[in-house]
């Protein structure tokens, strides 16, 4: 699976809440394995590892049952949860791009059998895949339910770099992602959210940094240009009721 593939999955993915519970073949989960082994960390330095499991060790209290859950398991160090998005996003466009449904699922959790902790590493979030009846692709842009570019970013001269990172799928499609600076320079925030939200969406908003993080590395690549990533803060200025994540500095590709 190149970047590009993965870049143009980007534009017609969806999420799939309805399968067909027959497992899937052997050689087409292992070749998701084997890609799953590939992908590329936002942090080299945060241990992670995926664990497939079946519908019956799977507890999930809204009705989206599949054949197969990918979970990811991290230290929780610093960044662990955008790093979760940005290494998980990778297996939704993979599925996606492979014709495979498939859906996050932020409520569902390992059943209670399943040991909560892997070699030291904790469980994260999870996503749902198999194969579908229903129609896996978008075919335009439109159809995605997504805030229009001027209401995500006063970035300068970016419209096109951001598009794709647009439309990210995150968590009840809240969007949180803010992007300014400019092109070269980008800042990346959150938006904050008030103590009963933070404890409901606070862990799955940062996983969907993660993710636009994710979409947006793909999106400069696809321009030729390599990101670097600077998470100290900065003074820089961020809007009004948002937190600043993330600078990402954009160069030429080299080679
Ligand atoms: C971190 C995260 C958690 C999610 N959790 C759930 C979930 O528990 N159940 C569900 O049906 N969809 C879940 N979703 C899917 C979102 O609702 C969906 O991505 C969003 O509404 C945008 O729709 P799309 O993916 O079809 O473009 C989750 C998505 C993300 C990114």
């Amino acid at each position: 699976m190149t970047n590009a593939q993965l870049y143009e999955a980007i534009f017609h993915r969806k999420s799939v809440r309805k399968f067909d519970m027959a497992p899937l073949p052997s050689e087409i989960l292992a070749r998701l394995q084997e890609y799953a082994g590939s992908v590329k960390p936002l942090d080299a330095n945060i241990p992670y590892a995926f664990i497939y499991l079946g519908s019956a060790e799977v507890k999930n209290l809204l009705p989206v049952k599949a054949p197969h859950y990918i979970c990811l398991y991290s230290e929780k160090k610093a960044n662990y949860l955008l790093n979760a998005g940005f290494v998980l996003q990778q297996i939704d466009l993979y599925l996606s791009a492979n014709n495979l449904a498939g859906c996050w699922l932020g409520v569902a959790r390992p059943a209670k059998e399943v040991p909560k902790l892997r070699n030291g590493l904790e469980y994260v979030i999870m996503l749902a895949f198999g194969k579908t009846g229903e129609p896996l692709h978008r075919t335009n842009t439109s159809e995605f339910m997504r805030k229009n570019l001027s209401e995500i970013s006063s970035a300068a001269g970016a419209e096109e770099i951001l598009e794709p990172v647009r439309l990210a799928p995150s968590a009840t499609n809240s969007q949180p992602w803010y992007f300014s600076g400019d092109a070269d320079h980008l800042i990346v925030s959150r938006r904050k959210l008030n103590l009963l939200r933070a404890a409901v969406y606070g862990k799955l908003n940062q996983i969907d940094i993660g993710i636009a993080l994710l979409h947006l590395g793909l999106s400069l690549d696809q321009q030729g240009k390599a990101a670097s990533y600077d998470f100290a803060q900065a003074e820089v200025a961020v809007p009004k009721g948002y937190e600043f994540m993330v600078k990402v500095k954009n160069s030429e590709k080299r080679g």
